[in-house]
């Protein structure tokens, strides 16, 4: 017998080649398999993508029957979308991954108006209109409302000529493309051009909470966690103008229910205003609404682009 035979010293087992899966290793081993992704930032960002999903399916000890459930809930999501259902979006909405990316993405640093979600029904064009004008087509109720804003950057200079894009649900919570055929299309929606001193001023309805549509997987997965799905009132408002970063915010009924648990997290406190009774026939006359009306003011303060 020789030698090596008899030796005592178990051997070392061989390392399996590095690419065969081992669920120690998993992250490492599939990231690794990305490492020839020549865009630097997509290597990274689906490095971090698989260790974060890789750590959340250890975390959980995720089951076959899980893992497929998931599946089927996202394919539900993807054939739930169509050209006006945006069902991933809202996805991302209740779980407050929209908030977390416009958020950190927008700060406002105290200077700028804060902003929040665009939501999944900005999915059309808003129809130009003139200053003064209403985007109330339909008519089919709510209380009348003024509402008037200018557009400033971080130094109090107006921003002439810029976009500001509106849009809100009406006095039954719905969208004009959650009603086609039913309401004028593009109701509820306009694009105002601010004038030199960067104001603006439209007439509306005051806005109403409203439920997030809840017939598709999005609505299963509130129903199941015993969550609402309503929104606190809002308007919606989107402001744009050459060398000005885009904002897209709300303006909030101060008042209104569920400001303390929005479904899609979207409420901050700095966008919530007092939309006051106005009784004056002047008034109400010179704008072209009933008396009484409700007047709402909405000072916005953008970041120009040679802002650091
Ligand atoms: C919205 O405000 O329009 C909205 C936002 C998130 C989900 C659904 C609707
Ligand atoms: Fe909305």
């Amino acid at each position: 017998m020789t030698d090596h035979i008899l030796d005592p010293t178990p051997a070392p087992a061989p390392a399996p080649p590095s690419g065969l899966f081992e669920a120690e290793r998993s992250a490492e081993i599939v990231a690794a398999s990305f490492a020839g992704t020549a865009d630097e930032r997509l290597r990274q960002v689906l490095g971090a993508l698989v260790r974060h999903t890789h750590a959340f399916v250890k975390e959980v000890g995720l089951t076959t029957e899980e893992w497929a459930a998931g599946v089927r809930f996202l394919t539900e999501t993807g054939r739930t979308c169509d050209d006006t259902r945006q069902e991933f979006i809202m996805l991302s909405d209740v779980l407050g991954v929209s908030m977390l990316v416009e958020t950190l993405n927008n700060p406002a640093d105290g200077r700028f108006t804060e902003s929040t979600v665009e939501g999944p029904f900005h999915l059309v064009d808003s129809p130009p209109r003139a200053l003064g004008d209403s985007i109330d087509e339909a008519g089919q109720g709510g209380e009348p409302c003024l509402v008037t804003g200018r557009v400033m950057d971080a130094d109090g200079h107006p921003v002439a000529g810029a976009r500001v894009d509106v849009w809100q649900a009406d006095a039954d919570g719905f969208y004009d493309v959650q009603r086609p055929g039913e309401v004028p299309d593009r109701n509820l929606r306009g694009l105002f051009t601010a004038d030199d001193d960067g104001r603006f001023r439209f007439r509306t309805i005051v806005p109403n909470c409203y439920p997030i549509p809840t017939d598709g997987p999005v609505g299963r997965l509130l129903r199941a966690t015993g969550r609402h799905a309503n929104r606190a009132a809002h308007l919606h408002i989107e402001v744009s103008a050459p060398g000005i970063r885009t904002l897209t915010t709300h303006l909030f009924v101060d008042g209104s229910r569920y400001l303390d648990s929005d479904a899609v997290f979207g409420v901050k406190e700095s966008l919530i205003r007092a939309f006051t009774r106005v009784d004056d026939p002047a008034r109400a006359a010179e704008h072209g609404l009933p008396n009484p009306f409700r007047h709402v003011d909405f000072p916005v303060t953008v970041r120009r682009d040679t802002e650091p």
